[in-house]
């Protein structure tokens, strides 16, 4: 069984993901992290992450897998690493390249063939498993999300202002949405849930209502 869950950044997916996944006992593939060690990788390497062949090379001797919720980035756990804004930007940049995409797309698609999961990212459903059994579109509002982010780096240590992040979100959802390439997008027969009111056990029950059904 596949469960494909999509929608923008901030929105509360990952948290969703991995309390579902715990819940039915399957296991969780965060998808935005893969694209994230990436952009981990391009920044240490110096790449160009506008330079499609520069980025071609870089991927053949790139490996990236999970592990029991760890992101291995030839064989580092790089799941620290990848949450800082300068990764936030530059993996939804990367996450336009076609290379990038279809090396990724191989990937999640091999994972989710061989057992059942709980996939979230922004293409699940409308590309990488268009057949999922389930499949859902988490939303809120940018206000909402980058209020959220905001907490999240605050209670990290790190300084931001508000309307920045409200900024980076908004310009990530343009982006990730306009891209040519498997752009973030709600499917017909997704189910949306808006977050704006709810808190997360509430989501969760929503989501877990819909699967029992
Ligand atoms: O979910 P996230 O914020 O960790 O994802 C980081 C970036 O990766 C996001 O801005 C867009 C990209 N991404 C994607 O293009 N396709 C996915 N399935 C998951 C993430």
């Amino acid at each position: 069984m596949i469960i494909a869950i999509d929608g923008p950044s901030g929105a509360g997916k990952s948290t969703i993901a991995k309390l579902l996944a715990k819940e039915l006992s399957i296991d969780y593939i965060d998808t935005g992290a893969m694209y994230r060690a990436v952009a981990v990788k391009a920044i240490r390497c110096g790449t160009d992450i506008d330079d499609g062949a520069a980025l071609d090379g870089l991927l053949e001797s790139t490996d990236i897998d999970l592990e029991s919720q760890k992101v291995l980035l030839d064989g580092e756990d790089v799941s620290g690493l990848i949450r800082t804004e300068e990764v936030s930007m530059k993996a939804s940049r990367i996450s336009a390249i076609p290379a990038v995409r279809h090396k990724l797309v191989a990937l999640q698609r091999e994972m989710g063939a061989r057992k059942s999961v709980v996939m979230d990212g922004r293409d699940i459903g409308s590309n990488v498993f268009p057949g999922a059994e389930r499949k859902f579109f988490i939303t809120a509002s940018p206000e909402v999300r980058a209020e959220r982010r905001l907490k999240e780096l605050v209670e990290r240590g790190e300084d931001a202002a508000f309307e920045t992040v409200l900024a980076d979100i908004e310009k990530r959802d343009w982006d990730d949405s306009n891209r040519p390439l498997n752009p973030l997008m709600q499917t017909e027969d997704a189910i949306l849930v808006e977050t704006d009111e709810l808190g997360i056990p509430e989501v969760l029950a929503r989501v877990i209502g819909h699967i029992k059904q």
